[in-house]
């Protein structure tokens, strides 16, 4: 399925340059990126990097795209005092209660005219999130983003869902968007991975190269460290020493240099420069 709007080799979403700042915090900083229409991208980045910031942009900088949002927490996301089949109602008036059964059905809940007729707390964690996807696809989106889909979930239940992400897109023919801490998660899931730190891409490049030789050194940590899948999502990463800074404080030169075992003084003085190393995008100092 392709949208009519789009055109042959244009992106579906392009970012450039994107700057956010409250005051003298500025999380997100000089942020450029791309969804080609159908592509599947991941934004990868420890907690405070800016990448939920970056997601929400979109929506005010892209009214023409139909972008569907699939929020961290789906128990903070859904109404608690409309039930389910309401609210997908909402999403899209019109769709009648076969419909939205069907919906619900799609996403693999077992008793979908049950959820249909359910508030959101008598409902799973794992089926509040099959729900808050059929109502994302509800809406028929050209984009889904999805924010760190799996941090609710137990294990058996993330990997299904990424899994029944992955299956509704080729069935809808709609761009994904994933947002993750766990680099692990993108392997042979998603396209294209942009690397995020302090507000910024430090690494891009198509999925397979980036994993099987990662350049920037918050790249090469984030994959020692890629969790165990039944390890905490928000848990200390063992092989990158500190926490994110906060916005209104990002070190000089490279702001990873306070955690990067191979920073050397041009490090905190100077912006490292963009390096290419065939589709691979970079900033360091070091490493070719
Ligand atoms: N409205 C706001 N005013 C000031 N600072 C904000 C605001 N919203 C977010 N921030 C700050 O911007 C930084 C980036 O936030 P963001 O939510 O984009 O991070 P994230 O990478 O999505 O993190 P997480 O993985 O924890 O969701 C954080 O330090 C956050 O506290
Ligand atoms: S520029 Fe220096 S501090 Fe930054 S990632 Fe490269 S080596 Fe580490
Ligand atoms: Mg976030």
């Amino acid at each position: 399925m392709k949208s009519e709007k789009v055109e042959e080799g244009k992106p579906l979403i392009e970012v450039k340059g994107l700057r956010i700042a409250f005051g003298d915090a500025v999380p997100v900083r000089n942020i450029s990126f791309s969804v080609p229409p159908h592509g599947r991208v991941a934004i990868v980045g420890e907690s405070g990097c800016g990448k939920s910031l970056t997601a929400l942009s979109l929506f005010k900088d892209h009214p023409e795209v139909r972008i569907a949002y699939i929020f961290q927490n789906p128990m903070e996301s859904l109404n608690p005092v409309m039930k389910i089949g309401a609210q997908i109602h909402e999403t899209r008036k019109g769709l009648s209660r076969e419909e939205i059964v069907d919906l619900l059905r799609r996403t693999g809940l077992e008793d979908p005219e049950r959820v249909y007729g359910s508030y959101p707390c008598r409902l799973s964690g794992g089926q509040c999130q099959r729900a808050m996807i059929a109502m994302a696809l509800a809406a028929k989106p050209e984009l889904l983003v999805a924010d760190e889909p799996t941090t609710a979930l137990d294990v058996t239940t993330q990997r299904e869902v990424l899994e029944l992400i992955d299956s509704l897109a080729a069935e809808t023919g709609m761009a994904v968007l994933l947002i993750t801490h766990n680099l692990g998660l993108v392997a042979g899931r998603m396209d294209f991975v942009n690397v995020m730190y302090a507000g910024e891409i430090v690494e891009s490049g198509p999925v397979q190269e980036v994993l099987a030789h990662p350049r920037h050194p918050y790249t090469q940590g984030l994959l020692k460290a890629v969790p165990a899948l039944d390890a905490p999502m928000d848990a200390p990463l063992a092989d990158i020493p500190g926490t994110v800074p906060p916005p209104d404080a990002w070190p000089s030169g490279c702001a990873f240099h306070p955690r990067c075992p191979f920073a050397t003084d041009v490090c905190s003085r100077e912006a490292p420069p963009t390096k290419w190393c065939g589709e691979v995008r970079f900033a360091c100092h070091h490493g070719d």
